[in-house]
């Protein structure tokens, strides 16, 4: 494969910056304080975190277990690290952790194995990666830290709501935008 087939290949392998990406990073923006580290799991192409450390001054990581986003952000001067979810990082460090999951509810007999998928589909339920999330997020946040997750209607805001309770957190509701096939919430998850 030449570099610019190898290229072309990684570039589908990465989600690109969409309506839920600039919804987060503009919400977001508005919510961190330039003395705080912050995490964004998922973080694809870089194009949140790199958004929301522009705006605020603040240092902000990137996760992903996709090693082609890890490059992509990396070439937007995000800090990137190959993991599943916050599993690799010290507890109770980040003062924000940031995510916009797989959310799409996907049928397992149309399921493709690929990086897109991953980026995509958030199984059976929509939310076959937003739990484990959920369940593993507050090891890693500072006492007062806050989690910041993009949530669409195809996947059950309550369901999701329900969860974070069940793991010690409220939820406020910072922004609601309809689309055409779903509305795209940003929750911010205290506890
Ligand atoms: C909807 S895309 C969002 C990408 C980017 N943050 C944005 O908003 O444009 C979801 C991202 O989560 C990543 N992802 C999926 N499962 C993951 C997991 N278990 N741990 C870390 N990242 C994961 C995917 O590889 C993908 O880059």
């Amino acid at each position: 494969m030449t570099d610019l087939a190898e290229r072309r290949g990684v570039e589908t392998a990465v989600y690109q910056p969409a309506e839920d990406s600039h919804l987060l990073a503009e919400v977001v923006a508005g919510e961190i304080y330039a003395d705080e580290l912050v995490l964004e799991v998922g973080t694809g192409s870089g194009y949140v975190a790199e958004h929301v450390a522009d705006e605020t001054a603040a240092r902000v990581l990137g996760s992903d277990v996709n090693p082609h986003a890890c490059e992509r952000a990396r070439e937007r001067g995000v800090e990137a690290v190959r993991a599943n979810l916050v599993a690799p990082f010290q507890d109770a460090v980040f003062d924000a952790v940031l995510f916009n999951p797989p959310y799409l509810p996907t049928d397992p007999d149309v399921e493709r194995d690929d990086w897109m998928e991953c980026a995509l589909s958030g199984g059976e339920s929509g939310r076959e990666v937003i739990d484990p999330f959920l369940d593993s997020v507050g090891r890693v946040l500072a006492p007062d830290g806050r989690v910041f997750i993009l949530v669409s209607s195809l996947s059950g805001v309550e369901e999701v709501v329900a969860r974070a309770s069940e793991n010690g957190f409220g939820a406020v509701a910072l922004r609601d935008e309809s689309f055409p096939f779903e509305t795209l919430s940003v929750l911010m998850l205290v506890r």
